[in-house]
């Protein structure tokens, strides 16, 4: 089969459009989901559905579809590619957005060479991946796989005391399609590494075999607030020095255990936050990553007995949240066969390895064999806006993609 290949500049300068949209005026890049600013931005990616003469679905918890199909394939399963478009706090351009543009060009390529595929071939962009502003994180793909029911979903509230299905309505994207109306015969989501390995080794291709578990807690410390310069510090109930001790805890517990758990306290507020005043209150939370389960479980706990410890030897009271829990994911080795081999066909040097992140492929993977193609980040720096991958790789990583649509989906 000749090697065909992606529109190149079509695909890096969608990226660059998108990553303008959602700034703010000092040049930060945030589009929360529900917000305004992931409103322009679904409605740029409509736009461009729409221009590529796919059909548009939008869900009820939100997800947008871009679906080509005509009446010699509409019966069969579709091959479904996709991510999402929403984004952390002063974010990068490509994490997420990269798999969504991708994949359209993906299909616009097939489309334009006039390929007649076996299968409808489906772009997905799933709502409030980040979690951000909604817990828990891969929200819109978990509803989709049948992990939360869309009245649970739709009730979710914000960081900022937002209704997620109100801001939805609001921002014109609660749809009417029921969540998981195609089951795909597969997924396979392009996204960029997040991490520094395939640059230190100069691999261009990363076939994703596995994903990490996932523990989100939130943390609630009660202690007493007091004069900061009166109160001895024998007699202290510092809800904020009981937070502090968590952190370094979880840091040393991993070096010590040698494991490969990460750890990371992202928020952190303290009450009544006050410079000459002792915490009365912190909430902080706590993000739990581990491969394996039994060793994730093994880090819950030795948590929750730390937090038993520290109560009694700070004299504080803690009480515990759970905002998400996700077991390890393992993806489909024929897809991730499918992406070395393409790899391969192109020159390109790949490697398996196992995603650090969350990803709607670890949702979607309940319903359809699913995998993940990964590409180098610069410095392995994500959920920043230093986040960058070259153009050469961006280009690599969505023909790897097109390869492996092409074979998987088969034609007429
Ligand atoms: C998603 O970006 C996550 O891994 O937190
Ligand atoms: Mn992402
Ligand atoms: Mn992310």
């Amino acid at each position: 089969m000749p090697l065909h290949s992606i529109d190149a500049a079509r695909l890096t300068g969608r990226i660059r459009e998108l990553g303008e949209i959602g700034r703010d005026p000092q040049g930060q890049l945030t589009r929360l989901a529900g917000s305004d600013n992931d409103r322009a931005g679904r409605d740029r990616l409509v736009a461009w559905i729409k221009m590529a003469g796919l059909d548009v679905a939008v869900d009820r918890i939100g997800n947008v579809f871009g679906i080509w199909r005509d009446t010699g394939n509409s019966g069969e399963a579709p091959i479904m590619l996709g991510s999402h478009i929403d984004t952390v706090i002063n974010a990068g351009i490509y994490d997420g957005c990269y798999g969504v543009i991708a994949a359209l060009e993906v299909i616009e390529t097939l489309k334009e060479r006039g390929v007649t595929p076996a299968r409808p071939i489906v772009v997905a962009a799933f709502t409030n991946e980040e979690g951000v502003r909604f817990a828990p994180d891969m929200l819109g793909s978990l509803v989709y796989a049948g992990g939360l029911s869309v009245e649970t979903a739709l009730a979710t509230v914000g960081t900022d005391g937002a209704v997620l299905g109100e801001e939805l309505a609001r921002i014109g994207y609660a749809g009417t399609v029921e969540p998981g109306f195609l089951k795909p015969h597969a997924y396979i989501e392009l996204h960029i590494e997040q991490g520094p390995v395939l640059e230190r080794e100069g691999t261009a291709i990363g076939a994703v075999e596995n994903l990490q578990g996932i523990s989100w807690q939130r943390v609630t410390i009660d202690g007493v607030a007091n004069h900061a310069g009166t109160t001895p510090m024998a007699m202290r109930c510092d809800a904020g020095l009981a937070a502090a001790r968590v952190g370094l805890f979880l840091r040393e517990h991993i070096a010590r255990s040698n494991a490969l758990s990460v750890a990371t306290i992202g928020t952190m507020c303290f009450e009544p936050d006050a410079i000459n005043v002792i915490p009365s209150r912190a909430v902080f939370t706590v993000d739990l990553r581990d491969p394996d389960e039994d060793r994730l479980q093994a880090l819950e706990t030795v948590l929750a007995d730390f937090l038993v410890r520290i109560g009694e030897e700070e004299g504080v009271e803690i009480s515990v949240e759970r905002l998400a829990r996700f077991q390890p994911v393992a993806f489909d080795q024929g897809i991730v066969a499918a992406i070395e081999a393409s790899a391969h066909a192109r020159g390109l040097k790949s490697r398996r390895m196992t995603s650090g992140a969350g990803h709607d492929a670890q949702m979607i993977a309940r319903i359809a064999p699913t995998a993940m193609i990964f590409v180098p980040s610069r410095d392995g720096i994500s959920h920043n806006p230093r986040e960058h991958t070259d153009p050469d790789d961006l280009i690599a990583g969505a023909d790897v993609l097109l390869d492996v649509v092409e074979r998987m989906v088969g034609s007429r």
